[in-house]
């Protein structure tokens, strides 16, 4: 059995050698075609979802799960009192590793009726994409932003009262300016910045 093994190991080998001599695309090859571009919104699609199944899965596997136990309770002040942190917390958190990561990739929550200020519009886009997603279903707005010298795509996704619990907490939250959020209203948006050149970004 090892010898056959062996044998065709070497017949694969010698297949790929030729191959390679022929000028088939190989990894290292010069023949490598350019690699086909996708547009920002499915890069900034990709992004978005990947976050939001991180956080549907913390919140229904690792944050409910836990208080139903009994084991472990979710608090805003996680970090002073030892605790699990919030989903919007879990969020944020992600987001400012990936600030230090140097790809450029940035996402933030931020809402018109923020519990933590830090959360507010800060830009114009950032104004007009959150009263946009408002009406507009369930697409992100998007647009293209300069930051010092740099240009960045931006996409604003709705971020919706999916439970209970979201609104539960929102309108009972003494620094929610908001107290009346309704099942699948949009409470604020995700938002994903990504850097439009590999070089335009710090
Ligand atoms: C146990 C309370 C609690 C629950 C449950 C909760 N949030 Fe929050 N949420 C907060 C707090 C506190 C913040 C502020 C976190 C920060 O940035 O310090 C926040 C922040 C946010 C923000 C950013 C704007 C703001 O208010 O500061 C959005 C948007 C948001 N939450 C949406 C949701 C959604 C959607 C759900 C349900 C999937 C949800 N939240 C569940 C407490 C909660």
């Amino acid at each position: 059995m090892r010898a056959q093994g062996f044998g065709l190991g070497l017949i694969i080998g010698m297949l790929l050698m030729w191959a390679s001599g022929q000028g088939l695309p190989s990894a290292t090859g010069k023949n490598l075609p350019e690699p086909p571009c996708i547009p920002a919104t499915a890069a900034t699609d990709y992004v978005h979802s990947v976050i939001q199944a991180d956080r549907t899965f913390y919140t229904t596997e690792i944050v409910e799960r836990m208080q139903v136990r009994g084991t472990a309770v979710a608090s805003e002040h996680w970090k002073e009192r030892g605790m699990l942190p919030l989903p919007a917390q879990f969020l944020k958190e992600a987001g400012l590793l990936m600030r230090g990561d140097d790809r450029g990739i940035r996402v933030r929550l931020l809402s018109q009726w923020p519990i933590n200020k830090d959360n507010r519009a800060n830009t114009d886009f950032e104004r007009t994409g959150l009263s946009e997603i408002m009406v507009d279903g369930g697409r992100p707005y998007t647009g293209v932003v300069t930051q010092d010298g740099a240009s960045y795509f931006q996409a604003l996704y709705p971020d919706k009262a999916v439970s209970q619990t979201c609104i539960g907490c929102h309108n009972a939250h003494p620094n929610s300016p908001k107290k009346d959020f309704k099942l699948r209203d949009v409470m604020g948006g995700i938002l994903v910045t990504m850097p439009l050149s590999q070089s335009s970004h710090k």
